[in-house]
């Protein structure tokens, strides 16, 4: 049987250059909170044992990660990354090897973990380095003159040649459980920070003749902590730069590649062309040469082949059926489903409806709570009235509707196939199939009701003329 490998994720400090109420690691990338990330990573390697040590904000750090696959290790003292590690100690039988990652750290690819965790047994460590041009913040990773790794030191305890070693400790390593459970409880503070420096086990480990095994990630950015909302947003960059290569890699073209945001999983067909500053949320799904015009936003929807979205529309929870045009500025609302071909328009707000096939609502219209067959016309500024302060009600429209401009459909309420309503009405009772319903006073025209003007007379003579 392998050895078990348990990880331990670090999230107890407080990330006071955040300026924030929030726990550093709860803040989002991409719409999923650092730790999230991390966690997510960290489930791909099929860990047997998942241990997060949390500290500041100990509570909302639990409440918003889900995973019941999580045993939550409390640290009441930052007093350390190695006391840190300490405290999940109790938690890992004597085989594991540990794997140990930071919950500020997200955006480790799967592939860079493998290898770290990989290396790990009774007799070697691993450990994730990086060259950076800058290592400034970093701990330095020593070498001797054979290259092999003797130790790491802290910034704040370097001396100035060591400061010039620009190899530097990601922070991310493994090592057996048993030699921890030795090593971390004997770890002195006595250093400039009057830390447990979780890092002092290299050192360690080389003076008992264990291995040092380094790797290295592909990407410097899969190694970037996060430390304050400037290197969030540069991490949330890359990130989307990353999803916007493969959209394109799947066969979608981008306005721009770097106007592009996506916060949870995109599917896309051949030939999908997506304008700039589009948004996406959840799960979206587009199928063959959809198109999403400028600043559209798409959350949790599916959206069939040969579909436009056009400029700044928002579709949340819904689902568009192939070669419908939606747009610009129509919202569909959740559990709108928009029928093949039908046309949803500008300041057109759909909720809890379907849209029959070659259906038109074209302009300025609420529709709620409404079954609408196919062919079915709504005039402008139609509304739904599906709310009367208590319950919601359902409209129902047959094939071949037409509705008149302005009518207002008062809910519960149904029009039979190819019926009318005439502008302007307010229908509160059923129509029946290819009847005209005409709900609004008749037009009476007064005369003279205004007082003749000097202008008028004259022009009145001059008509005489
Ligand atoms: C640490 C490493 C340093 C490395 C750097 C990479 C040590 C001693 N140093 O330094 O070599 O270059 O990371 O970013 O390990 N944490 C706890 N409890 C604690 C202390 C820290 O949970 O008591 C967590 C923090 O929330 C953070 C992570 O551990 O997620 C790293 O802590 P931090 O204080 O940022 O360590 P650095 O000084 O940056
Ligand atoms: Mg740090």
């Amino acid at each position: 049987m392998a050895t078990p490998l348990h990880i331990v994720v670090l999230a107890a400090g407080q990330g006071s250059r955040m300026k924030s109420s929030l726990p550093k690691v709860i803040h989002a990338l991409a719409g999923r909170s650092l730790l999230n990330h991390v966690l997510t990573t960290a489930r791909g390697l099929q860990p047997d044992g998942l241990h997060v040590v949390i500290g500041h904000g100990a509570d909302q750090v639990r409440e918003q990660t889900p995973g019941s696959d999580i045993q939550w290790v409390i640290q009441r003292e930052q007093l350390g990354t190695g006391h840190a590690v300490a405290q999940a100690l109790p938690g890992i039988p004597e085989t594991a090897r540990v794997l140990v990652l930071y919950g500020d750290v997200p955006l480790t690819s799967p592939e860079t973990l493998s290898r770290l965790a990989a290396v790990i047994a009774r007799d070697c460590l691993g450990l994730l380095t990086v060259n950076l041009s800058d290592p400034a913040g970093y701990g330095r990773i020593l070498r001797d003159s054979r290259g092999d790794v003797t130790g790491i030191v802290e910034q704040k305890d370097a001396t100035p040649e060591q400061l010039q070693i620009s190899e530097v400790n990601t922070g991310l390593l493994g090592a057996p459980a048993e030699k921890l459970k030795r090593w971390l409880p004997a770890l002195s503070s006595n250093n400039a920070q009057a830390e447990y420096y979780l890092t002092d086990v290299i050192a360690l480990a080389r003076t008992e003749g264990l291995g040092i095994q380094v790797s290295q990630p592909d990407e410097p950015e899969e190694v970037q902590g996060v430390n304050n909302r400037a290197q969030l947003a540069q991490l949330e960059r890359w990130f989307q730069h990353q999803q916007a290569l493969m959209l394109m890699a799947g066969g979608a073209s981008l306005a721009d590649p770097a106007r592009i945001d996506i916060r949870g999983r995109v599917e896309t067909g051949h030939d999908v062309v997506i304008d700039v500053n589009a948004v996406m949320e959840g799960e979206v799904v587009l199928g063959d040469r959809v198109h999403i015009g400028p600043g559209v936003v798409l959350r949790d929807c599916r959206v069939g082949s040969d579909v436009r979205v056009d400029a700044y529309s928002l579709i949340e929870g819904a689902r568009v059926d192939q070669g419908a045009v939606i747009g610009p500025f129509a919202r569909l609302r959740p559990d709108a489903l928009v029928g093949r071909n039908a046309r949803v328009g500008n300041f057109v707000e759909i909720k809890k409806s379907s849209i029959g096939a070659e259906s038109k609502v074209n302009h300025l219209s609420y529709v709620g709570d409404t079954t609408m067959g196919e062919a079915v016309n709504i005039g402008a500024g139609t509304i739904t009235c599906n709310y009367d302060g208590t319950s919601k009600h359902h409209t129902t429209l047959g094939h071949g509707v037409f509705i008149g401009s302005n009518t207002s459909l008062v809910a519960p309420v149904t029009l039979g196939a190819r019926s009318v309503t005439g502008a302007g009405s307010t229908i509160n009772r059923n129509v029946a199939d290819r009847e005209l319903a005409v709900a609004r006073s008749r037009q009476r025209n007064i005369p003279d009701w205004v007082a003749e003007t000097d202008d008028d007379q004259d022009s009145k003579k001059k008509g005489e003329d």
